[in-house]
């Protein structure tokens, strides 16, 4: 039996199948390479040595998704595809429901036909809107998304719970991710977006490594430690553990939908990053501060008690892991740029 990992070359989608493939998982990966490179899919036996199934398939793209079905014997589904840029849902929010909304329907429609009713789903911190406490817990429910992005991701949980009510066969866990930065120590696979940054930590990386000038920190004027915001910074390998956790309790679980936060718990500020960033790594980062940056809230910290009750699963590494880990993969990824 297989499990499907779609959006399997982006970034958390990669660790996520490396971590499956060092658990001896059998992995079938699909993904449109919207917003990775088909160079991902070497480094990934690179780091593991072992081989898996690829297709490059769109979601949307019922018969060819069908066939990848038909071909492997597929028992669970890790769902990682998606559009996930804030800013560019605002300009593009038919786009971003399409491929998010329609592309999760298609996926379980096919899911259904074939009878695998087994599902992981990447959400995000961003369904709790700003509910105005310290630490946000599972109990807290939606709340008030503020952009299209958001709300295709607080839809697709609605739409997961309808299907379960439909049909109470089906086991849903729904991953609710807080932010989620570093890279494989490899260094071979990481986060590192087209063009301009929109997230902190690749921003960060670029100024770094010198290929843009100077970081804007927006805002320092956030109730806070020193003004600037505060999130729950997570290491791309602990969340892609998480995964694993909850998948395998998925399995001894009855079925119903499951929701757990995937955080550490600990607020970093935007400030505390960049001067962990500068001491461990021995780099300069220099910044800027800018206005506030629309629809910024200032604390969004993870209460994890239920991911750690439920799943066993907390996070390992620290803020300085997850600082070296990203330079250590920028470097790597500047230097075969430069060569
Ligand atoms: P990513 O963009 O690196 O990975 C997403 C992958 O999905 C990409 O490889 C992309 O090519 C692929 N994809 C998109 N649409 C597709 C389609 N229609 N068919 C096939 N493949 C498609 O993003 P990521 O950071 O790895 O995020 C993975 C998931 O986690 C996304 O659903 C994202 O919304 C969610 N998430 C991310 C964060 C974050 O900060 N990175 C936070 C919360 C939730
Ligand atoms: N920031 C800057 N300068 C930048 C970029 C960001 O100061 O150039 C600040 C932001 O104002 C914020 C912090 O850095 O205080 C983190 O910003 P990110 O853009 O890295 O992350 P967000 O918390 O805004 O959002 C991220 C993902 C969302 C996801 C959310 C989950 O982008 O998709 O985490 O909490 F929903």
């Amino acid at each position: 039996m297989s499990i499907l990992v779609t959006g399997g070359t982006g970034f958390i989608g990669s660790h996520t199948v490396v971590e499956l493939l060092e658990n001896n998982e059998d992995v079938v990966v699909v993904d449109n390479f919207v917003n990775s490179s088909p160079d991902v899919i070497d480094k990934i036996k690179q780091i593991t040595g072992k081989d898996f199934s690829f297709y490059e398939v769109d979601i949307l793209d019922r018969e060819k998704l069908e066939k990848v079905f038909e071909e492997n014997s597929i028992d669970s589904v890790i769902h990682f595809a998606g559009l996930k840029a804030v800013g560019e849902s605002v300009q593009k929010p038919l786009e971003y429901y399409h491929n998010n909304i329609t592309g999760t329907l298609v996926l379980l429609e096919t899911m259904r036909k074939y009878n695998c009713k087994e599902i992981v789903f990447s959400s995000s911190a961003t369904v709790y809107g700003n509910p105005g406490v310290d630490k946000y817990a599972e109990s807290l429910g939606r709340g008030k998304t503020t952009n299209p992005y958001g709300t295709t991701k607080a839809m697709i949980e609605k739409i997961l719970e309808d299907l379960y009510t439909s049909d109470n066969s089906w086991k849903i866990c729904m991953l609710r991710y807080f932010n989620p930065i570093g890279a494989h120590k490899s260094g071979l696979i990481g986060d590192n977006p087209n063009g301009i940054p929109n997230n902190l930590m690749p921003y960060i990386q670029k100024v770094a490594v010198g290929e843009l000038k100077e970081l804007s920190v927006f805002g320092n004027d956030y109730n806070t430690v020193d003004g600037t915001g505060v999130r729950d910074y997570i290491h791309v390998v602990d969340l892609a553990n998480g995964h694993i956790k909850a998948l395998s309790k998925l399995k001894t679980y009855n079925p119903g939908v499951y929701v757990y936060n995937l955080g550490s718990g600990k607020g970093c500020s935007v400030l505390e990053l960049i001067k962990t960033f500068e001491k461990v790594n021995n780099v300069k980062v220099p910044y800027k501060i800018a206005p506030r940056r629309p629809g910024d809230i200032d604390v969004v910290c993870a209460d994890p008690t239920k991911a750690k009750e439920e799943l066993n699963w907390c996070t390992q590494k620290t803020i300085e892991d997850m600082c070296k880990d990203s330079w250590n993969y920028i470097k790597n990824v500047s230097l075969i740029k430069n060569n």
